[in-house]
């Protein structure tokens, strides 16, 4: 029999509805995955005769490629369209735009787009399943996974942990991801940000909140730096990059505070010398290229579960 709890529906929106068994039988999952990508031969029949396609109205290196690798490693045709190189050009909206690749027989759309909610109009509007790459500033659920999937390699589990997330919240929809998936398995998630940076409502989703990088950090066991977003920000949010390094930024002396064997992560791309100084990103406690890594397995992972589930 099924496990009701540890099974999926059509699209992947957000971890805020997943429940703590859910995301641990994604991560589960992902072992499998990981292991399947450390063989010589990485390709797998798990989704053999689907197609996947790649809809991005943002620029994307990690988790277009990841999830375009995943497919095919898994045997599904793997197919993109960004809004540079499509008829959004010649201006289809949205949901004209998932429909006419839905009515292509589709599987799974994974979507990326700066408007909240765009993945969820979506999933509304089409029969195919709907995997949310990053929609504005909500959530980004497959990075919180690879992050909560590294942390639970590189440490044995997540329960108990504290977890440090550092830099622009306001705009991050890695942090939102990653507060509703830590606290659901049992972290202790603290945010240090100034207080522009900071989203009204962030203490009510379960983190702790400090003005100041140094009592977030203070005895951390993972310290996550989020990229300084200035592509969403209207107006200066911060005085100059050179002052928002100095009292926000993970740097050498910064880091000290948080434990010896604190994990240093980041979702990438990195603003080098902004939010983290080079010689933190790349020192011995750095897991910023296995987040990387784990995020194929990650999406191979998601992929699998989230097409087989409208099968059982
Ligand atoms: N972390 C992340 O979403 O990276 P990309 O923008 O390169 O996909």
């Amino acid at each position: 029999m099924n496990n009701p709890e540890q099974s999926f529906g059509k699209d992947l929106l957000g971890l805020k509805d997943l429940s703590a068994t859910q995301i641990e039988k994604i991560l589960d999952t992902a072992k499998t995955m990981k292991f399947i990508l450390s063989q010589k031969n990485k390709k797998t029949g798990h989704l053999v005769g689907k197609s996947i396609v790649t809809l991005f109205y943002e620029n994307s290196t990690r988790t277009r490629l990841s999830f375009e690798l995943a497919a095919k490693y898994m045997s599904a045709s793997a197919s993109g369209v960004s809004s540079t190189n499509s008829s959004v050009l010649k201006g289809e909206n949205l949901i004209d735009t998932a429909k006419t690749i839905d009515a292509m027989g589709t599987d799974v759309i994974v979507v990326r787009h700066p408007m909240s909610g765009a993945a969820n109009l979506i999933a509304k509007s089409v029969n195919a399943g709907v995997i949310n790459a990053g929609d504005g500033m909500n959530e980004h659920p497959t990075q919180a996974l690879l992050d909560m999937f590294t942390i639970t390699e590189k440490k044995g589990r997540v329960k108990g942990l504290r977890v440090a997330i550092v830099g622009d919240a306001l705009h991050s929809r890695v942090v939102r991801s990653n507060i509703w998936g830590l606290t659901k398995l049992g972290a202790e998630v603290s945010i240090g940000a100034p207080a522009t940076l900071l989203p009204p409502d962030i203490a009510k989703m379960g983190a702790k909140v400090y003005n100041s990088v140094q009592e977030a950090i203070v005895d951390a066991d993972v310290v996550m730096a989020l990229r300084m977003q200035n592509e969403r920000q209207k107006s200066g949010l911060y005085p100059t990059a050179a002052e928002y390094a100095h009292f926000f930024g993970i740097n050498e002396n910064r880091i000290k505070l948080a434990k010896n064997d604190a994990l240093i992560m980041h979702p990438g791309p990195i603003n080098r010398g902004l939010e983290l100084s080079s010689s933190v990103a790349d020192c011995e406690n750095s897991v910023i290229n296995e987040q990387v890594t784990n995020g194929v397995a990650i999406r191979m992972a998601v992929l699998y579960l989230y097409t087989r589930g409208r099968e059982v």
